[in-house]
């Protein structure tokens, strides 16, 4: 039996899809009833919170393997720290972790939280398999589509580094392996098939989407000023904006063919990812 954390999140939801698909017992976990209601079909809804060790050892009971996916809050350390030791202390056999990009030689930000929780987890007698992925091609649309669809371009301090954008769907393929046991022992960073700037990202969406799309480099402090404008709070705007400095030091442009033999196939490319989402570029009359 598979316990999928995060149900209702990005990565955690496409977890869940990849799983049901396979046929494998499972049951989702979620912190209300108004999300658990929202369980696919033919999936056992939980609910727990990671703060909450009580609700987590009913979530956890008869429970074999446990992916466990945060939000990217400082908390995920200790969050994360409860769930794994509540999952010993259920006699939980292994765990997949979603962890990050970054972890294993980047000193701040997010990629920090989650090393401390890998180092948890490998201190433990639980077998476990540990993905670290390169920045999600979806983050095209959380991040970039409002601004194009209403000034027709996309501003950051990102320069001409490069990405190599990896879809939630490849990763999630490679967690539910991983949950059925076929990665124990693994730590894997997985990057997507192409290395690109935001130009090269600008020209892309552009083509797919049939409008004109520009990348528009602004300077960090510039960035940081119009995140903290909209309202986010202090502390995510340093992790993002650290985040980022890795990627322009020039860490995140790997390419290698590890997610591909992994998967048996190709990976999903930006341009297949911005064909099936072309409309979320376009101005509102423009797609009407
Ligand atoms: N975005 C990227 O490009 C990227 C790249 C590499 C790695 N990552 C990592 O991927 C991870 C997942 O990202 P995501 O976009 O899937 O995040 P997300 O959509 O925010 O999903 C996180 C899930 O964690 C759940 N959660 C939060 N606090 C909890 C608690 N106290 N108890 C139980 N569940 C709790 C959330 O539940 P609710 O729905 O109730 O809030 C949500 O379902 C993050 O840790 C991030 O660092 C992201």
């Amino acid at each position: 039996m598979i316990l999928v954390t995060g149900a209702g999140g990005n990565l955690g939801s496409a977890v869940l899809a990849e799983v049901a698909r396979s046929g494998t017992p499972h049951r989702a976990m979620y912190r209300s009833k108004e999300e658990a209601a929202k369980a696919p079909r033919g999936t056992e809804a939980a609910i727990a919170d990671f703060a909450d060790k009580a609700s987590l050892a009913g979530a956890l009971r008869g429970i074999e393997s446990v992916y466990l996916v945060c939000s990217p809050i400082p908390e995920l350390v200790r969050l994360e720290g409860n769930a794994i030791e509540a999952s010993e202390a259920a006699g939980v056999r292994r765990i997949v972790l979603s962890s990050a990009m970054g972890a294993a030689d980047y000193g701040k930000s997010f990629p920090s939280w989650h090393r401390q929780v890998e180092d948890k987890l490998k201190a433990t007698r639980l077998a476990c398999a540990i993905l670290r992925p390169n920045s999600f091609i979806q983050n095209v649309l959380a991040f970039y589509a409002p601004s194009i669809r209403t000034q027709g371009a996309f501003y950051s301090a990102m320069g001409n580094a490069r990405t190599s954008y990896v879809d939630i769907r490849d990763v999630a393929v490679v967690a539910a392996q991983a949950l059925r046991g076929e990665h124990d022992g693994q730590t894997y960073e997985l990057n997507g098939p192409e290395a690109l700037t935001c130009a090269e990202v600008a020209a892309k969406i552009s083509r797919q989407a049939g409008i004109a799309a520009r990348y528009v480099e602004i300077p960090a402090e510039a960035q940081r000023q119009a995140m903290l404008d909209q309202g986010m709070p202090e502390w995510q705007v340093t992790a993002l904006l650290d985040l980022q400095a890795y990627y322009t030091g020039g860490q995140g442009g790997t390419l290698d063919r590890v997610l591909e033999g992994l998967l048996g196939r190709p990976p999903i490319t930006m341009d297949a990812f911005l064909a099936e989402n072309a409309a979320a570029f376009r101005a509102p009359s423009a797609s009407a």
